[in-house]
């Protein structure tokens, strides 16, 4: 069947690559998502690997349909017994795109009714089906993920204006990072970067510590999808984070020790003018410092930024640095060499880029 994996628009391309890397079968890249082909013990793996995706749909079905009618009758004869649990709640969310049904509203009822006949009721806390109108071509997902997989499951802290861990670990591969160099971010909030890339660097599935809405499915084996979990590598380095902020420092630590992280990360209070590297091995420095459209106005961040890229250009021969911003001018305010932007990745609205250099 067709597996969508969904993700913040901007990046489908890097999910696309570590998708095929870990030996799935992608047929297609589309804006906010990748398609692979592939079974159900596909579905589980994609959700326990995949750093990148945001959320997995499994494909169930797709019809044509051209009237209201027509959309419910055709749902109602899925065999939805094979695909939910009995009496299981549901929440529908559709959308309709040049098609003769143009009311998502009325389709989502219409299909809500249909499940309701199979006993399946409405309720926002209920399995996620997706109904997707194209050109009157009626396509049903499943939402196998539950809670959004940015969401790892270690973390009980953020800070303000985190990054998610989905991007963070996109923007890591965009950066080349392979979990074989060391790594810093020296405002790492409540430790994203540091996180994700102490995973990398151990191997560590993603997903090893939470649920997901699949594991609850009828065709759900359990015995096969604990045979799916990654073995686990020593890793040759350790990931670092700084920050000014005591209380991201305190977060960043609990967050890594509840990952089993406590001893491949190392967190530091300490101002980013002040920063040295971490270790003697040259690695990448990343962060996405605070940048205007979140936390204030861009102006009197320059400063800041130019700290943190003369820091860098002093201190750090030899480290490539990548810098999350939202502002080509803070970008430029590091007096730093990058090469040219990233693509432009939807953060909640904010469009950020990550800029990066060659070794220092
Ligand atoms: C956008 S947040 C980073 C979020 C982080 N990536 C995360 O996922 O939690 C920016 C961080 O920069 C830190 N910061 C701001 N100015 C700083 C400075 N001068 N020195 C060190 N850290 C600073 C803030 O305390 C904040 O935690």
């Amino acid at each position: 069947m067709d597996i969508f994996l969904i993700t913040a628009p901007g990046l489908e391309t890097l999910l696309a690559a570590e998708a095929r890397e870990k030996g799935f079968k992608v047929t297609q890249t589309s804006p906010g998502g990748v398609t692979l082909r592939g079974d159900w013990p596909a579905v589980w793996r994609a959700n326990l690997q995949l750093r990148g995706a945001t959320r997995v749909l499994a494909r169930l079905t797709s019809f044509r349909a051209l009237y209201l009618s027509q959309l419910e009758k055709n749902v109602r004869e899925v065999d939805w017994a094979a695909v939910l649990p009995r009496g299981a709640d549901v929440t529908v969310d559709a959308v309709c795109h040049k098609s003769k049904i143009y009311h998502a509203g009325a389709a989502q009822e219409r299909v809500a009714s249909a499940l309701a006949a199979h006993g399946h009721n409405a309720d926002p806390a209920g399995f996620g089906l997706r109904v997707r109108i194209e050109r009157d071509i009626v396509t049903l997902s499943l939402d196998t993920s539950g809670e959004s997989l940015h969401r790892r499951g270690h973390k009980e802290a953020v800070n303000k204006a985190p990054l998610r861990e989905t991007m963070a670990a996109l923007f890591l591969r965009d950066a080349g990072f392979k979990g074989k160099e060391p790594l810093f971010d020296p405002m790492c909030g409540s430790g994203t970067f540091p996180m994700e890339g102490a995973e990398i660097a151990r191997r560590f599935d993603p997903g090893r510590g939470r649920d997901f809405a699949f594991q609850s499915l009828p065709n759900f084996d359990p015995d096969a999808f604990e045979a799916m979990r990654s073995p686990e590598r020593a890793a040759a380095f350790s990931c670092y984070g700084s920050d000014r902020d005591q209380g991201a420092i305190a977060m960043s630590r609990a967050n890594a020790e509840r990952a089993g992280l406590a001893d491949v990360t190392a967190f530091e209070v300490k101002p980013v003018g002040e920063i040295t590297p971490p270790c003697d091995t040259p690695g990448l420095v990343i962060a996405n410092p605070p940048y205007g459209g979140r936390i204030g106005d861009s102006t009197p961040l320059l400063g800041l930024y130019a700290a943190f890229g003369a820091r860098l250009k002093s201190a750090f021969p030899g480290w490539r640095a990548a810098v999350v911003t939202a502002d080509a001018k803070l970008a430029q305010a590091t007096g730093l060499p990058f090469r040219p932007a990233g693509p432009v990745v939807n953060h909640g609205g904010i469009k950020i880029r990550l800029w990066q250099t060659d070794p220092l």
